[in-house]
């Protein structure tokens, strides 16, 4: 502080970029107030973040340009010529004068492009994932042994029914580097502190290995803990195989497991080393899981304003990430706008409690929490009802009134709720008390 380093770039006659700067841009806050409101932890957090760096297209022509991206995440955003020209054609730019000349740099440069490149994007949603490690590509899981970063040895972790299904496909492609295989016990179960304790010492992995978690959301949360804790942090890939894990559980770096006063009661935060998602292992999901994970999409869409749910599965995958993943590489500890992905779930937790966990999935809550949002945001409830056509709930009303009171996110009892406002999606709406209830009311049976 006070060395005097913008005078040394005034010196030089260079512009200086001023990392207080960039963290007051991206945060949108001043620096004493983002010390003051979250503390200085938070600031150095902000600080580290990754800055986009536009180069202009021809900077790569240039030896010292190319050696100077050495270790950043450099991404390819390939764009096919014609949209290009159409875009500059009339921007005035020096190089985009002569549309002949314009088509000729395009092929020239697109071999030193295809050199630098970590990632090919093809638009702006690939460019999120590659910020947020998410690899989406259908057949990766038989390239798996290329796609988990590092060289160390991998323990696989799965569960007994997917570990019979696409387990043999992820080991052979493993190859050499699979070093143990382990199962988890199948659905919540693989979630407890039993089935942790287990792995935790099962593991014979050193600190340079990495723990693949091939499964739904059950494994990828639990093997994620594990992967958080053992020898205080090991890398970990998740590879989701359901439609919640794909969407939902393995992208956003949450890991947990249960205790018998609740769900999630004790995780961590622990971002993978890379998510390699194959939608291909989609075609083997039953029915009934599938609407358990539509039910996110409907969710990602109705926040994002586009309809996801119309998608083929590979698009509806690929862009329910990167919904998530920006939210999630925007809010990292859930301090602001990830609350945002709660919309549809206080009432859905509401009813999970009141069903005592058990005769209610988590996806139908959801479809009825999504119900009761969309009335109370003034909007029609139609694609709810048409894609996961959900069912009133079988509970009893009081209880499930006073588990909505008893909310993380309510006020004096009152419950704080995500809905759809005129401008998008708002948290921490409050309404009348009676009105809620009228709404949740409306869920149940
Ligand atoms: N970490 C997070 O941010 C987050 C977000 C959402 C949900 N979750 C957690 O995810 C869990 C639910 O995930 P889930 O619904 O995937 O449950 P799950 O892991 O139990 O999988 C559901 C069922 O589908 C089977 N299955 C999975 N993939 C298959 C495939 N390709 N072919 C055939 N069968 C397959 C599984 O064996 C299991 O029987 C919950 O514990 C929830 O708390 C976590």
């Amino acid at each position: 502080m006070g060395a005097g380093k913008t005078t040394v770039a005034r010196e030089l006659g260079l512009p200086a970029v001023d990392s207080d700067d960039l963290v007051e841009a991206s945060s949108g806050k001043p620096i004493p107030e983002i010390f003051g409101e979250e503390g200085e932890v938070a600031f150095r957090a902000l600080e580290e973040q990754a800055i986009v760096l536009a180069l202009g297209g021809g900077a790569v022509t240039s030896a010292g340009v190319r050696d100077a991206l050495g270790d950043t995440l450099t991404v390819w955003l390939d764009v096919d010529v014609d949209t290009c020209w159409e875009r500059v054609r009339d921007s005035g730019r020096p190089l985009a004068q002569d549309e002949a000349e314009f088509r000729r740099l395009f092929e020239e440069r697109r071999r030193l492009y295809a050199e630098v490149a970590d990632v090919v994007a093809r638009d702006v949603h690939d460019v999120v994932l590659a910020v947020a490690g998410v690899h989406v590509e259908r057949g990766a899981v038989k390239r798996l042994g290329e796609l988990v970063p590092g060289d160390g040895a991998v323990a696989l972790v799965s569960d007994p029914q997917v570990a019979g299904i696409h387990g043999m496909d992820a080991q052979l492609a493993l190859g050499t580097r699979l070093a143990e295989t382990h199962e988890l016990p199948p659905g919540e179960e693989a979630k407890t502190l039993a089935a942790a304790d287990r792995l935790w010492q099962e593991l014979r992995l050193d600190r340079s290995g990495t723990i693949v978690a091939l499964g739904g959301g059950c494994t990828t949360d639990a093997a994620g803990f594990v992967a958080a804790t053992y020898l205080r942090g090991v890398e970990w890939t998740p590879v989701p195989t359901s439609l919640v894990a794909q969407v939902d559980a393995a992208i956003g770096g949450k890991t947990a497991i249960d205790l018998p006063q609740g769900k999630n009661l004790v995780g961590a935060f622990h971002w993978p080393a890379r998510t390699v998602v194959d939608p291909a292992l989609l075609e083997t999901l039953p029915e009934q899981q599938r609407l358990e994970g539509m039910a996110e999409v409907v969710k990602a869409g109705l926040l994002a304003g586009e309809s996801f749910w119309e998608l083929p599965d590979d698009e509806l995958v690929r862009r329910s990430i990167a919904f998530k993943a920006a939210i999630c590489l925007r809010d990292p500890d859930e301090r602001g706008e990830r609350t945002l992905l709660n919309l549809g779930h206080t009432f859905a937790h509401a009813l999970e409690a009141a069903a005592g966990y058990e005769g209610l999935t988590h996806g139908r809550a959801v479809a009825l929490g999504l119900l009761a949002a969309l009335r109370l945001s003034g909007r029609d409830t139609g694609v709810v009802e048409e894609v996961l056509r959900p069912e009133p709930a079988r509970v009893d009303r009081e209880r499930a009134w006073e588990a909505m009171k008893r909310d993380k996110k309510a006020r004096g009892g009152v419950p704080r709720l995500v809905l759809l406002g005129a401008d998008g999606p708002e948290a921490g709406v409050e309404l009348p008390e009676a009105e809620i209830r009228r709404e949740l009311d409306r869920l149940i049976a």
